[in-house]
């Protein structure tokens, strides 16, 4: 397979250098753009002062010209910056790859509206590991239905929402895998000296914010005499961007649509059972 030319949206952002350092460390992906806002301090400003000689020498631009051969926008940018991402990627029909968060329902709607003429895929969470994460859980809290279960996350102080997306999604796959509203079972605090007893179906949440944690995120099915934790530690923001870069190498090739990450792992697994059988 050919190196896929990518267009990062959000560049001078930390997600946006994160996956601007993954691609120039690959030799399977080339920065064909380097976007930016039109007001940005890093406007025109060549990649390599940016990210140091190894970089394309190529400056930061605040608009994707024609003449530039991309095949995809990797978007890591703010949700105020979203839409021109997607138009972009629409006007130019490339595919697009987004872990930008905070949207609004109708930017939901318009990414699926782009999936009628070009590949989309965006997920709160780029971590490969996380994505088998919630297929696990959503297996484990519908082999121990009625277990207790509970979910903590931990991230840097800097984070503002709570709980995080990921650990919402995590709660979210197990009460669907029960068959269960989550808002009825969803618990996201416990204090006094009387709160109450801890329903059966209840989905707790606790929350850590605390120096440069990354992301940590853990699942607890209990019941009397035995428990079963399942948890991924995020250590590196590069995963962030490796799995968007390896989810932008698969959008490229395939049919326009609204994927997920679990389609990309999906794929994957099918390729190596495929690669198994062969051998
Ligand atoms: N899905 C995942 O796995 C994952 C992981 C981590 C973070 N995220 C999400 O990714 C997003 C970015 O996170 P971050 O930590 O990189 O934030 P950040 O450091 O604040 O970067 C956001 C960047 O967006 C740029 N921007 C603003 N307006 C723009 C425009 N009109 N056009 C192009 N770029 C524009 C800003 O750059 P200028 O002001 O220089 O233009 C800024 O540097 C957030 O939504 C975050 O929650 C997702």
């Amino acid at each position: 397979m050919q190196a896929t030319r990518i267009a990062v949206h959000g560049a001078s952002g930390r997600m946006g250098r994160a996956v601007l350092r993954e691609a120039v460390l690959r030799g399977d992906v080339v920065v064909a753009a380097a976007l930016v806002g039109a007001h940005s301090d890093s406007l025109g400003v060549p990649l390599t002062r940016m990210l140091g000689a190894d970089a394309p020498d190529l400056p930061c631009a605040a608009t994707l010209d024609d003449d530039v051969q991309a095949s995809v926008v990797v978007d890591f940018s703010l949700a105020g910056a979203f839409d021109d991402a997607l138009a972009m990627a629409r006007r130019h029909g490339l595919a697009f790859v987004s872990g930008t968060t905070g949207l609004s329902p109708a930017q939901h709607a318009a990414m699926d509206e782009a999936a009628a003429t070009i590949p989309v895929l965006w997920s709160a969470n780029f971590s490969l590991g996380v994505a088998v994460l919630a297929r696990l859980v959503g297996q484990a809290g519908r082999l121990l239905a009625d277990w207790d279960c509970e979910i903590s996350e931990a991230h840097h102080r800097a984070k503002r929402d709570a709980p995080s997306g990921t650990a919402l999604a995590l709660g979210r796959a197990i009460a669907s895998a029960r068959g269960v509203a989550f808002d009825d079972v969803a618990r996201f605090s416990r204090e006094g000296i009387d709160a109450p007893a801890r329903a059966r179906a209840e989905i707790g949440f606790a929350v850590t914010r605390a120096g440069d944690i990354v992301g940590e995120h853990s699942v607890l099915f209990a019941t009397d005499g035995e428990r079963l934790d399942l948890a991924h530690r995020a250590t590196d923001r590069a995963i962030f961007a490796r799995g968007a870069l390896a989810a932008a190498r698969w959008l490229t090739v395939q049919p326009p649509r609204r994927y997920t990450l679990d389609d990309l792992l999906a794929a994957r697994a099918d390729q190596a059972s495929t690669a198994d059988v062969g051998a």
